[in-house]
């Protein structure tokens, strides 16, 4: 296969997911515009930009939620076109939706394991159900009471810890998080992130979208920053600062991978560009 020489060849470390010129169009609205996205084995990618800049279409092409007008993805050196997310979880990717998509009115060990109950002649061999549930949260340090617990009655943080044990039961090599503290509260939020950490440990690849680019800060190796559907800046964590990248979502211009011009000074107290009216 015609290989890009890219930064897997200078690192020496092949990319888990290779996301390369990706476009996407719905009706009139370019929503992607030729991305390149590369995300390597146990790296956390923090994923910005203004809303509508095409991160969540990025995250589901990936998946194969949504199909590519024209690009390719590579995952783990192969090239890949997944008609559905069933098709990327065979291959250990994981999403988080936002709304986290659980039942509410089962319980926590029903949701981990929607869809695929163990079962035992005819009947759900609930106790295996209930001790593997038991099992997955523990490896992830989550403090749900029971797995009886029926989700509606959890508090937001513990959905999300319930949506991302789902994932990791799936024993998945990249998470993708999109907006997973939006509605979290401090505590929450920094369990989420030790959570994070956990899994970079055991080498789980993740991404994260978010508009508090301090988590990104707290946990992330690299920020890739989108802006009307284009890369307009990639930079490593400890080489940047929120300020930075706060420029680069505000006045970033396209410039591959953050190769680009720099970002021109902007004066404080920006105000997110949501109105801005497409360039073209
Ligand atoms: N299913 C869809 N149908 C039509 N337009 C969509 C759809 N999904 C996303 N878009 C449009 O694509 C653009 C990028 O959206 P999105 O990827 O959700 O941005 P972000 O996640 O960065 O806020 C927006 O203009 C949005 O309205
Ligand atoms: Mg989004």
């Amino acid at each position: 296969m015609g290989k890009v020489k890219g930064m897997s060849e200078s690192v020496g470390v092949a990319p888990i997911v290779d996301m390369r010129n990706i476009s996407k169009a719905f009706g009139a609205v370019q929503a992607l515009r030729d991305v390149d996205l590369r995300l390597y084995p146990g790296e956390i990618l923090g994923l910005v930009g203004d809303n509508s800049a095409g991160k969540s279409t990025l995250m589901k092409i990936m998946t194969g939620a949504y199909h590519r007008d024209s690009g390719e993805i590579l995952v783990a050196g192969g090239v890949t076109n997944f008609r559905s997310p069933h098709e990327s979880r065979a291959v250990g990717i994981e999403m988080i939706y936002q709304d986290f998509a659980l039942c509410g009115n089962m319980d926590v060990g029903q949701n981990i394991f929607l869809g695929r109950w163990p079962v035992k002649g005819w009947f759900v061999d609930r106790k295996k159900m209930y001790a593997e549930a038991d099992e997955v949260l523990k490896r992830l340090k989550v403090d749900v009471n029971s797995v009886h617990q029926r989700v509606e009655s959890l508090s937001g943080g513990r959905q999300q810890s319930v949506a991302i044990a789902r994932a990791i039961s799936f024993d998945p090599r990249v998470i993708i998080l999109d907006e997973p503290t939006a509605n979290l509260s401090v505590m929450a939020t920094q369990r989420l992130l030790e959570t994070m950490l956990e899994l970079k440990k055991h080498g789980v690849a993740q991404i994260i979208i978010s508009h508090r680019l301090q988590d990104i800060f707290a946990v992330g190796d690299r920020v890739m920053v989108l802006k009307r559907g284009e890369n307009v800046g990639e930079r490593v964590i400890k080489n940047t600062t929120e300020h930075e990248v706060l420029q680069i979502i505000v006045s970033g211009v396209k410039g591959k991978n953050g190769k680009g011009p720099p970002a021109p000074a902007v004066k404080a107290k920006v105000k997110p560009a949501a109105k801005r009216v497409a360039k073209k």
